[in-house]
């Protein structure tokens, strides 16, 4: 069941599309506190501007949610800040990231979910300051919450996606492997990656463009030195198999005579300071106003402004810096130069000498600026600090309302940096500026459930890391986790070491991990379809999978795929195995490629596996079928156009009870990959096996 509660005035963020009426109970009438039986309090402190919910925990409470955050699957002893943030260095101890998903899960000795629906800051201190405390502060008098009752998390979750509407849906080819660098500078550097790739024989579906395809860094414009016949360019690539997506970035550049910036000025679309005029930030490109896609006229405009990019046979786009980063406001920036003035002729002491340095450090993503431009919502003006966490929302939606204007039966790859719940509904996310670190596999890891609930299934993490320079053996790691994110992308900052699968000595190592990305597609993609369309989720912490099993609530380092599927990938440097925990008897599949593989049985507990630099381990469930390509290892498949999804290699769990074969069934969901005839019960299929002769290698029509 689903309880709201209408605090204040809150704004219309449109995460929710369920509307709460019949059927659901309105919590009481809003009084200054007041108790819900479940020992949820919530307080309207009118004299700090906030509204603070409390809950006690119970020492076994487990903390399920918030999305994109630091820390564990069970986000139990930290704080988190829910505040779109632009911060390239995801440590421990960081309290923000990209995205803001304020909707947690609390399973214990009551099992409920909380979504709090306010567009700016949000504090969840989750045990931090004090450890049975789950308090949780929005800074704002407004919010509307969504209080949320089920047996499991797992019930919830269903309702809550019910609540926030269907998950976007990639075109297939979005979910084959993708090669991004910061960046490929013209045709030729991009050639040579597509032949780097084809030509050592490994699969490639799309290779990124950034920011250095545009003209000065100006969206929707090329560079018409390094990309001089870009509509061919993209036609060419796309006849060998490979699509280009190109990112957008959010500020608009401010020059005469450039049309995106004269339209916005004319129209009064951009977003405003305290004086009303256009509001001055500066990003890549130097000074620019930002679109106030907040306004639905605004994002009408901005929205069709990808047409200029589609018309050139563009499919699919990845927006950028939209929370929005700001490098520094006009405004601030002269104040810092005029302190500088003073500071020339001081000798600097401790206290000088911070002050100064911290100026300069922190003219970025600076809070204060956050509160120095409005938004006109519909009619409304609105300081921006307090919608902050819609913004990349809201340029995302921008541009997915319009592709399905533009290619209305077509499905486009979309995905974004910054996001708030809601925008799941319009494109993925990827999880930013990671490390070429070790810990930041396991980071990675552990985001996917938290986004998962939030309704974020297409998902994943910058492969071999982003900053920093790789090692070829993290690389490799890194792809055989990558390789079951629904978005497997490699990519890497401008500067760092080159990372693309072909650019280390075990290329065939890399071949083959990518190979058996494909390999598996048919599996992922059938389970990315469910959870899309039934509120599923694609990747399950074990304890929900085995509710009864103490030890699997403790397990952070494995996840399940689906039902059938669980995956232990390694994250250790020079580790050749791992310690993994069975919550049941399973098969274990140690894969070196798609036809070099050794099977095991291995009983409920923990075992020590052996997995070398050139393996990835894949458990199966008992009773389970796992379809996987039939022609991954063929020289035709090069994508996922020439992947074959018909003729099938099963891995089967099989169930045998007293010595007899009973049937195993998979529901397999299979579809053209391109048009949005998802529900077409023709797209479901059941696999069945019924003899015992079936393990590996057997092909099925
Ligand atoms: C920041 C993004 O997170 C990164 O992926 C991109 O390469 C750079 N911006 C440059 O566009």
């Amino acid at each position: 069941m689903i309880q709201k509660r209408i605090i204040g005035t809150p704004i219309n963020t449109e995460a929710v599309v369920k509307v709460i009426e019949d059927g659901y109970r309105a919590w009481d009438k809003l009084m200054v506190t007041d108790k819900l039986p479940q020992m949820l309090s919530v307080c309207i402190d009118e004299n700090k501007n906030q509204i603070v919910i409390s809950y006690d925990m119970d020492k076994d409470d487990i903390v399920y949610g918030l999305g994109e955050s630091m820390r564990g699957i069970n986000k139990r002893g930290y704080i988190y800040h829910s505040l779109c943030a632009d911060d390239p260095n995801h440590t421990e101890d960081k309290v923000s990231l990209y995205g803001a998903h304020n909707f947690l899960v609390v399973q214990g000795k009551e099992n409920f979910g909380l979504f709090v629906d306010c567009p700016g800051k949000v504090i969840f201190d989750i045990g931090y300051t004090s450890s049975s405390k789950l308090e949780i502060t929005c800074e704002s008098k407004d919010a509307n919450l969504y209080y949320l009752t089920g047996n499991t998390p797992m019930e919830i979750v269903k309702e809550f996606r019910e609540l926030i509407g269907r998950s976007y849906i990639p075109p297939k080819w979005g979910m084959g492997f993708g090669q991004c660098r910061w960046s490929y500078m013209d045709e030729n550097e991009v050639t040579a990656v597509a032949d780097g790739y084809q030509n050592n024989g490994i699969p490639v579906d799309s290779i990124y463009l950034d920011i250095d395809y545009m003209e000065a860094y100006k969206d929707f414009t090329l560079h018409k030195e390094r990309f001089p016949e870009f509509e061919d360019f993209v036609h060419k690539m796309k006849d060998r198999g490979i699509r280009l997506v190109p990112i957008i970035d959010a500020g608009v550049k401010i020059e005469k005579g450039y049309d995106v910036y004269e339209e916005g000025v004319s129209n009064d679309y951009f977003c405003k300071d305290e004086d009303g005029n256009d509001y001055v930030a500066g990003v890549w490109p130097g000074k620019v106003h930002f679109p106030d896609v907040l306004n639905s006229d605004v994002r009408k405009w901005f929205g069709q402004k990808y047409r200029f990019l589609t018309d050139k046979g563009i499919e699919g786009f990845w927006n950028d810096m939209n929370e929005p980063a700001i490098f520094y406001s006009e405004k601030h920036l002269k104040e810092v130069f005029e302190k500088i003035e003073e500071y020339k002729s001081k000798e600097l002491d401790i206290e000088e000498f911070f002050a100064f340095t911290g100026m300069v450090a922190g003219l970025s993503n600076r809070h204060k600026d956050y509160e120095t431009f409005y938004h006109n919502m519909d009619g409304q003006k609105i300081r921006h600090d307090l919608v902050h966490n819609l913004y990349g929302f809201n340029m995302t939606r921008a541009a997915g309302e319009a592709l399905d204007k533009i290619e209305p039966h077509k499905r486009m790859l979309l995905f974004s940096r910054a996001s708030y719940i809601g925008m799941h509904r319009y494109g993925g996310i990827w999880t930013g500026d990671n490390q070429s670190w070790w810990s930041h596999i396991l980071l990675s890891m552990k985001q996917m459930v938290g986004l998962n609930m939030c309704g974020f299934l297409f998902v994943g993490s910058d492969i071999g890391g982003f900053g920093s320079n790789v090692t070829e053996d993290l690389a490799l790691r890194f792809t055989q986790w990558g390789m079951f994110t629904p978005l497997m992308r490699n990519h890497s900052a401008a500067g760092t070491r080159r990372q693309e699968a072909y650019a280390f000595e075990r290329t065939e190592d890399f071949k083959n991990m990518i190979r058996l990305r494909y390999f598996f597609l048919p599996y992922l993609y059938s389970e990315y379809m469910k959870a899309a369309l039934r509120g599923d989720m694609y990747f399950r912490p074990l304890a929900w999978e085995f509710p009864d099993d103490k030890h699997a609530t403790q397990v952070e380092d494995q996840l399940m795929i689906g039902e059938n599927m669980m995956i232990a990938p390694v994250y250790t440097q020079n580790a050749t195995g791992r310690y993994v925990y069975l919550p049941e008897e399973m098969k274990m599949y140690r894969f070196r490629s798609p036809m070099d593989v050794d099977v095991d049985i291995l009983e409920k507990g923990h075992h020590y596996v052996e997995c070398a630099l050139n393996e990835v381990l894949v458990f199966v469930r008992q009773c389970s079928i796992i379809p996987c390509a039939g022609n991954a290892m063929s020289k035709e498949m090069k994508n996922t156009d020439t992947l074959d999804d018909k003729n099938l290699i099963l891995l089967v769990n099989p169930n045998i009870l007293n010595g007899e074969f009973k049937a195993v069934e998979y529901e397999m969901y299979s579809d053209d990959g391109f048009t949005k005839d998802y529900e077409n019960p023709k797209n479901l299929r059941k696999i069945t096996m019924r003899d015992g002769e079936i393990l590996r290698g057997k092909r099925i029509n």
